[in-house]
Formats: structure tokens, C-alpha cells, sequence
């Protein structure tokens, strides 16, 4: 993966937990790169070893460290670093949401060779909106439901993102319902 994704993971570490157990989880994940270049790309056994050192050294579950992290990508690494190109894809989430299956394509003119994920609407309602989430790569669904309240978060939208389908449960794919206004008051 780029290793703008990995310097992120870094960072969430770093500035929530502290540089001792970034080193920690690095050594755990028998990673000797000093520092990730952005525009560079990384194995992704790396990016997924990261990911399991981190489970270990916080004691965290998988989900837990993979939804923290889509939060964190969305509402700090590609906030500060690409705001602009973030917030043109919609003035609402709604809007965002709807924009959500080409933004990649934009991401794709900024990051040579990247091999993004794909996202597809269905069951457009004022209130409400089902993403489909597909991808090669397995086990990253967590990190989506993060990036999505990460999403309603930035658009201080009150949200509720539950995934309705699981990849790795036998569907075709991973589907996510995403609620806000009259379809989550009580
Ligand atoms: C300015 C905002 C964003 C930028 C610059 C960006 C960029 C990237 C980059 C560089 C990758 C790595 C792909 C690779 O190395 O081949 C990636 C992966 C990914 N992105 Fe984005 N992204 C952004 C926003 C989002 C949002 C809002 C979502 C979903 C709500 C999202 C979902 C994902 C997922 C799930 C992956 C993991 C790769 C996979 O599933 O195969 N991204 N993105």
C-alpha cells in the first residue's frame, strides 16, 4: 500500500499512544524501514503486519485498531493533508456519499499506482443510503465503517453506520447501511 497509509497508521500510534510504542510495534512487525515516503508503495503484508503488532502492543482487537485507523485517515492525514480535494467531492455527507464511488479516480491523478477500492450506492433516500464496498484485498471492512463515521464526523452529521453484509461471512460482497436525521431519531 502507499505509504501514506502507513505513515498514517504511524501517526495515529504516535500521537495517541506515544513513540515508544510505535518502535514497539514496528519491531513487532519486523519492520526495519526508518520513515515511509508517501509517494512510495509498500507490500501489503507490511501495512497488515503493522496492523497485527498493533493488536498485540495496545491490546486491541483487530476491528478496533482498523476502524480507529479509518477515523484517524479521514479526519486527520487526509483532512489536513488533502482538505481541499476531501471537501470538494460534496458540500453535505449525503452528497459525499453519493460522490463516493469516483472519488478515487480523483485520488488516482495525486497517487501513481494505486489499486483503490471500489464503492457503489444503492437505495438512495433522504435519510439513509446502502455502500457496497469491494475490494481484493481481504479483511479491511472495519476500516470502512471508520472512514464513513469518520465521514459523518467531518460533516458534523450524526450518523449510524452498520454493516449489513460480510465478505469474509460468504456474501459477494461487504455492505454498510448509513442512517442520519429522521431515520435515527427515536
Ligand atoms: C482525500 C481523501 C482520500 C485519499 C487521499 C485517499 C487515498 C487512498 C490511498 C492512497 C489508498 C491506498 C491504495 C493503494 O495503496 O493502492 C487508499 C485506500 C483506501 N481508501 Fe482512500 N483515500 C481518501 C478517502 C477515502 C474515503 C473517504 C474512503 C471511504 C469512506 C476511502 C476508502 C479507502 C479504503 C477502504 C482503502 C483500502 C484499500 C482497499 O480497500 O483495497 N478512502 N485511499
Amino acid at each position: 500500500m502507499h505509504g501514506m497509509i502507513n505513515k498514517s497508521i504511524e501517526d495515529l500510534v504516535t500521537i495517541n499512544f506515544g513513540a515508544d510504542k510505535w518502535e514497539a510495534i514496528k519491531a513487532k512487525a519486523g519492520i526495519k524501514v526508518e520513515a515511509f515516503v508517501s509517494n512510495e508503495s509498500y507490500p501489503d503484508e507490511m501495512t497488515y503486519g503493522l496492523v497485527g503488532a498493533a493488536t498485540e502492543v495496545l491490546g486491541l482487537s483487530v476491528s478496533q485498531v482498523l476502524f480507529a485507523f479509518g477515523e484517524f485517515w479521514v479526519l486527520h492525514t487526509a483532512n489536513k493533508g488533502y482538505g481541499d480535494l476531501l471537501k470538494s467531492a460534496g458540500r453535505t455527507m449525503p452528497e459525499f456519499l453519493d460522490y463516493l464511488p469516483l472519488f478515487h479516480t480523483r485520488v488516482a491523478l495525486i497517487f501513481p499506482n494505486l489499486k483503490p477500492p471500489r464503492f457503489e450506492c444503492s437505495d438512495r433516500h433522504p435519510d439513509r443510503i446502502t455502500m457496497h464496498y469491494f475490494s481484493p484485498r481481504p479483511g479491511l471492512s472495519a476500516v470502512v465503517s471508520g472512514m464513513l463515521s469518520g465521514v459523518a464526523k467531518l460533516y458534523e452529521t450524526p450518523a449510524e453506520i452498520t454493516q449489513t453484509q460480510f465478505k469474509d461471512k460468504g456474501a459477494d460482497h461487504d455492505e454498510f447501511l448509513v442512517c442520519w436525521g429522521d431515520s435515527i431519531k427515536k
